[in-house]
């Protein structure tokens, strides 16, 4: 959802701003621009496309030290090189890269217009740059300042300008950004990505702060000059973390790397002294666990699937009532918010607009929120009061893949939690314990099937519909499996529950349009396996996936098998095929697998 980066230090400031864009620009896609400061001004440019078109566009001499950069994932005004940031004052001595969407732009563009700026672009961000450009003759900082005073909505921006060629002022509202502190050289980014393999030492700024970089220093303050005196963190995130490896895609990669990052995810979490989780981030003790009465998550797309998951978990394991919701949904319909309900924000950037949304709302009205979140410092894990880091690593692929898995896996530690306080029994807890150490291994063994799995990805990716079904743990993998399908394929694809097919969808059912059953080896299996095999009669073809052991019986010759885990675990398994069925589907089609069209990652506007 558009990517920042900045740069003020000793080295040329082009390739600098360029790496960082494409690290970013899983963000963003539609167009890429950066601004840098040299002895005749700024030079400013723009592409439609990819940050490597931007690159190639680039003036062989580009030698200022001072920059910024953009790329963009089209809000206000389409995909065109006039509405590519940065965006300038009409003299070009202030430019500006902007995230976030200002909701006042209208007001301000007729304000501005009517005294006499002629505008070059459709966008919100543009009338930033007028408001600079005409706030008097201070420092850029306090010229910022005075320009966010008048604008209402949420941003991080970059501002440069030629006249104080020694710094970058940014600030924030609602969109991320960091400041990286090296030597003698700073950097500015959306998110860590783009900085990693420059430094790890990492400023967060909070909603309201701006900053002042330049080469030797930061300062951080707020918008009524009160200094906040942040000082840098140690980031966790390695360079090769966000390359890509041997692999072709990082949504190959991140499907790849699942059975290390979640053992690395388990280590030190597994209690096997009283068989429980080990979860002191949530800030909770057991009496406070124990009281309790209800569970409520929030997250949005996929993460609302495996939030779904999550609250059967906790409803096995804990017996206590869980339910999931859309966050996008809650926000909107003033929800009631309980003493003794724990919320829980699931998401793996941890900037996803409507679930911040929802975190804010539940503590302005007294609820007690937790968030299970992958990226370390991000608004959603800094705003609740607890949480369950994911520690998946950067996922960069649109597509959500292995942080999912964690959040599965994330949802049986707290489920476990949950219940060891009340009445899961000691046997119970080993039993849990045992299958997440098993989690591993087991994923190895489904990735290890992964050439049978492209052949059956190839066949259905001829349909132009599909129906994914699955029934009580099996449909929120049904669902993610569909969500997966369709972003990165393009094809459509509906979920079900296998329970509701014949009252309805069944009519849909014909050669042409394949189904991909979840059939475990559980309590339904029978009724799962006549539902399909209705399916089969009506002229369908159907992909299961299941279990080894289970007598699939006429859908056998296009099975799946995932290794039987424990039953509340097994759903977490049941997804991997999901991802490398919806991946091979992909690469058979010859799609652009990380970027999907209209896509973006972390949907940091309404
Ligand atoms: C699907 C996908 C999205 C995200 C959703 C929430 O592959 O990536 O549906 O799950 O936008 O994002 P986060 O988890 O960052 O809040």
């Amino acid at each position: 959802m558009c990517g920042i980066v900045g740069y003020v230090g000793r080295q040329p400031a082009a390739p600098i701003l360029i790496e960082g864009l494409t690290r970013l620009e899983y963000r963003g896609y539609d167009s890429a621009g950066l601004a840098v400061l040299g002895s005749s001004g700024a030079t400013v440019v723009r592409r439609v496309g990819r940050v490597r078109e931007l690159e190639a566009a680039l003036p062989k001499r580009l030698a200022g030290t001072v920059g910024i950069g953009h790329t963009r994932w089209a809000t206000h005004g389409p995909a065109t090189e006039a509405n590519a940031h940065p965006h300038s004052s009409e003299d070009g001595r202030i430019s500006v890269v902007h995230n976030g969407i200002i909701d006042n732009a209208g007001a301000l563009r007729a304000r501005l217009g009517a005294e006499g700026v002629t505008f070059s672009s459709d966008t919100d961000t543009e009338v930033l740059a007028h408001l600079v450009a005409r706030s008097g003759a201070g420092a850029l900082e306090d010229r910022v300042v005075d320009a966010l005073e008048q604008v209402v909505g949420t941003y991080a921006v970059a501002v440069l300008d030629a006249d104080q060629p020694d710094r970058v002022v940014v600030a924030r509202n609602g969109s991320p950004l960091i400041i990286g502190v090296g030597d003698r050289e700073m950097f500015v980014a959306s998110d860590v990505s783009a900085l990693v393999r420059h430094t790890s030492s990492v400023v967060h700024l909070d909603d309201g702060e701006l900053a002042v970089v330049t080469a030797k220093d930061y300062r951080t303050f707020t918008r009524d000059s009160h200094d906040t005196g942040r000082v840098p963190t140690e980031i966790e995130v390695s360079a090769d973390d966000v390359e890509i490896g041997a692999h072709g895609h990082f949504m190959a990669k991140e499907i790849a790397e699942q059975p290390e990052t979640v053992a690395r995810m388990l280590r030190g979490r597994l209690d096997t002294r009283f068989d429980t989780a080990r979860l002191d981030g949530l800030n909770l003790s057991p009496r406070e666990l124990r009281a309790f009465r209800r569970v409520k998550i929030l997250g949005c797309g996929s993460a609302y699937y495996v939030g779904e998951l999550g609250a059967l978990m906790i409803e096995e394991l804990a017996r206590i009532p869980a339910h999931a919701e859309a966050a996008s949904e809650f926000r909107y319909r003033n929800p009631i918010i309980e003493p003794d309900t724990l919320y829980v924000a699931v998401s793996q950037s941890g900037e996803t607009a409507d679930t911040a949304f929802a975190v804010r709302e539940i503590k302005r009205k007294g609820g007690q929120v937790v968030g299970l979140v992958n990226v370390v410092g991000s608004t959603i894990a800094r705003e609740c009061e607890g949480g369950i880091y994911l520690h998946a690593g950067p996922e960069i692929a649109v597509a959500s893949t292995k942080a999912l898995t964690h959040m599965g896996v994330g949802f049986a530690l707290l489920a476990l939690l949950l219940g060891r306080v009340r009445d899961l029994s000691v046997a119970d807890g080993q039993r849990i314990i045992a299958g997440l150490e098993r989690l591993p291994a087991d994923i190895e063994a489904v990735l290890a099937d992964e050439e049978r799995i492209a052949g059956l990805a190839t066949e259905l990716s001829s349909a132009d519909s599909l129906f994914f079904i699955g029934r009580v743990r099996g449909y929120p993998v049904a669902r993610e499996g569909a969500q997966k399908f369709k972003e990165i394929s393009y094809r459509h694809a509906e979920a079900y529950q296998t329970s509701e097919l014949k009252h309805g969808p069944l009519a849909l059912i014909e050669e042409s349009r394949p189904t991909v059953a979840v059939i475990p080896d559980d309590e339904l299996t029978d009724r799962n396996l006549a539902a399909a095999e209705q399916v089969l009669a009506r002229g369908g073809r159907v992909v299961a996936i299941s279990h080894p052991g289970v007598d699939l019986g006429p859908l056998d010759d296009r099975r799946v098998d995932v290794p039987r885990n424990e039953v509340e675990l097994d759903p977490i398994l049941l997804m991997i095929p999901m991802q490398l069925l919806a991946y091979h589907a992909a690469v058979a089609l010859g799609l652009d697998i990380d970027k999907p069209r209209n896509l973006a990652k972390s949907v940091t506007v309404e």
